[in-house]
């Protein structure tokens, strides 16, 4: 017996008598409401051509921003070494930190009557930072995909942050730079330090007598 054809033998058998009106509707399909990429505008005192642009721009950062949360988990699953154990905590703060930008760029962009991108399959298709392997690497290398990953979205939130301020939007302009620019610097900083490279026990410019 199929699953359909047992779901039917429930739904007409004597017990589910009287029940109609509690049962699931299951298997539904329809159009979807809104395509991806249009808008349904909303009465929020901004013109449809300032949305559009802004739509586009936090779409960017999104899927961006959704890929380097994923790379800290990652790493943060992945890390080796001397340093594992206050790399393996920071990687997740930061994780953390970048999944509260994530819903706060794409509720933005549903604000604005847009589409947030969602799916991992169509993040992959969109970001612009360079896919990883599978496979672990060692820590110095780990750092540098997350600086570079971190100096592309800085780049794209700043040169957007100004497009959002010329065009009015002055709420996208501040979550671009109050939210995203001030996060990844944060984490820029506490993640770079960590390849400088200091001696940990003798001091090497140590005088000697
Ligand atoms: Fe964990």
């Amino acid at each position: 017996m199929n699953r359909t054809a047992s779901f039917e033998t429930l739904k007409e058998g004597p017990s589910a008598e009287g029940t109609e009106r509690a049962q699931p509707q299951l298997h539904q399909q329809a159009r979807e409401i809104q395509p991806f990429g249009k808008i349904a505008k909303l009465p929020i005192a901004l013109d449809e051509e300032a949305c559009v642009s802004s739509v586009q721009a936090l779409n960017q950062v999104l899927a961006d921003t959704m890929v380097l949360r994923d790379l800290y988990k990652k790493h943060h699953w992945q890390v080796s070494g001397h340093t594992f154990y206050q790399l393996h905590l920071l990687f997740d703060k930061h994780f953390g930190e970048q999944s509260e930008l994530v819903d706060l760029i794409a509720e933005r962009i549903m604000m604005l009557g847009g589409i947030s991108v969602a799916m991992a399959a169509d993040v992959a298709e969109m970001t612009l930072i360079p896919r990883p392997p599978k496979g672990r690497e060692e820590v110095p290398v780990q750092i540098s995909r997350l600086l570079h990953a971190h100096e592309i979205v800085l780049e794209e939130a700043r040169t957007m942050a100004r497009q959002a301020d010329r065009n009015g939007d002055d709420g996208t302009n501040d979550l671009l730079v109050s939210n995203v620019i001030r996060t990844n610097e944060s984490q820029v900083w506490f993640v770079a330090e960590h390849v400088v490279d200091e001696p940990l026990v003798r001091a090497e410019g140590q005088e000697t007598e």
